[in-house]
This record gives structure tokens, sequence and C-alpha cells, in this order.
């Protein structure tokens, strides 16, 4: 998987990308990822890439032409295929099931936008797709691209050590995780939920099923009622709700 990632702060990105799990994961060859700096590609002596808004009103906009000769030596002038995401609060709000699909394409190129917005047409031109990271709003889409980047390469083949780490968590199903405890058994006088402790790996999956519902119901019933609704709980999970409801 490779993804390009059009900024005007490229070394920004590069401080995350290059930390932690993700910049294993690059060392390790599992994904491809870039920064390339729209100002390059500003085609004047100020290295300009924004201007007044035509209409009037507060802020810059950023120009149509950087962006797209930016986009065209990135794509190798149109010979790579790519899946071009523009991040702005405008878009559609990310999804773990949106995170899933886009981890299964090889190409994608993510556009931050910055000051007050970009040209319309260039985003007519060549973007495939709009992302939302949440009902807020940022200074710039270089943290939405790097979240969108994170999410999608740890669920790459060989990025975590077990994968069963993202088919148990939040939002990979339906529901949210369950509480997870480590040494010591007690912690200020907080004990350790005495079945994680029991060695009966029947009673621990019940147990973090139960909790599951439990946290899920009460944090986040839109979830739960989604669930119930497209017939996604299984039967289990249905004695468990009822019980819990009461
Ligand atoms: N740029 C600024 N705010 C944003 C948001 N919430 N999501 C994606 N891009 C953004």
């Amino acid at each position: 998987m490779r993804i390009d990632i059009m900024t005007l702060f490229p070394d920004m990105c590069e401080a995350f990308l290059s930390g932690s799990i993700i910049g294993r994961a690059r060392a390790a060859g599992h994904v491809d990822i870039r920064c390339i700096n729209i100002r390059d590609f500003a085609g004047n002596k100020h290295n300009r890439v924004d201007d007044y808004p035509y209409g009037g009103g507060t802020g810059m906009v950023m120009q149509p032409n950087p962006i797209y000769d930016c986009y065209r030596a990135v794509t190798e002038e149109g010979a790579r295929n790519c899946h071009l995401i523009y991040l702005t609060p405008q878009g559609k709000t990310l999804t773990q099931e949106r995170v899933r699909e886009l981890s299964e394409m090889d190409d994608l190129v993510l556009l931050c936008g910055h000051y007050e917005g970009v040209d319309e047409r260039v985003i007519e031109e060549i973007v495939d797709e709009e992302i939302s990271i949440g009902d807020y709003v940022l200074t710039g889409g270089e943290l939405p691209a790097l979240i969108l980047a994170d999410s999608i390469s740890r669920m790459l083949p060989g990025v975590l050590a077990n994968e069963d780490a993202f088919t148990e968590e939040s939002h990979y199903g339906h529901l949210l995780e369950y509480p997870q405890y480590t040494r010591p058994p007690e912690w200020r006088g907080r004990e350790v939920p005495p079945v994680l402790l029991s060695g009966d790996h029947g009673k621990v999956d019940r147990w973090r099923l139960e909790q599951s519902l439990e946290r899920t119901l009460r944090r986040r019933p839109d979830m739960l009622e989604a669930a119930e609704a497209s017939g996604e709980l299984t039967k289990e999970e249905q004695g468990i709700l009822e019980d819990l409801k009461g």
C-alpha cells in the first residue's frame, strides 16, 4: 500500500509518521508513506500558494494550480491510478468500516487543505472522495490525514503483531471493547475483576461480552440500535441485552 500526503507542512507529518508503530511499519516496508510539499509547486518566486477569496470575506484560499501540479507530479502525470481523498469538515464522517475498505486499496493520495479552504475547481478536477474526521473544525487537514493514514496502516498485514488486536476492539464490530487490566492485581484499593484471574476462558469470554454490551448500551446506544435494526446481534448478545435492560 502506498499513501502520498500532499501538504504545506511535510515536516509536521514526517515527525508523526517516523515514530512508533507507523515508523516501524514504514521501515519494514509494510506501507510506503510519502509527504509532498505543495509549496514546491507554487510556480512563482515568492512561493505563494494562496490568495484572497473572490467575492470578499475573511481568510485566504489555496489556489488550484499548485495543488494540481503537485497532484500531477505525485501521480506521474496520471500514470498512477490513485484514489484521491480531500480531508475537510464538509466530507463524510470517517468510520471503521470505511477505514477497512480503504485499507484494501493499493494507492491513496491525501490532500490537506489550509487557510479558509481550497479553490472549488481543483476539488472538482481531482478529488474522488471527501472525508471528515468529525463534526469540529481544525486549522488544517494534516491531523485528519495523519489520523486516516494511521487508522489504515494498522490494518495492513504485518503491522500489528496480532490480528486479533483489531478484530476484538471497539468499532470493529458493532460493540465497544470490554475493559482491560494488567498487573498489579490490586492498585490503590481497586481490584482486577476476579473472573479474569480464574483461568476459565469460557467465563472470561462471557464476562467480556457482557461488559462490551453494557458499555455500548450505556455510552453508545445508537450503535446498539443500529446493530439491532440490521440483525447483527447474535442470540447470545440479544439474551444478555434483555437481562441488562431488565
Ligand atoms: N480540516 C479541518 N477540520 C477537519 C475535519 N474535522 N476533518 C477533516 N479535515 C478537516
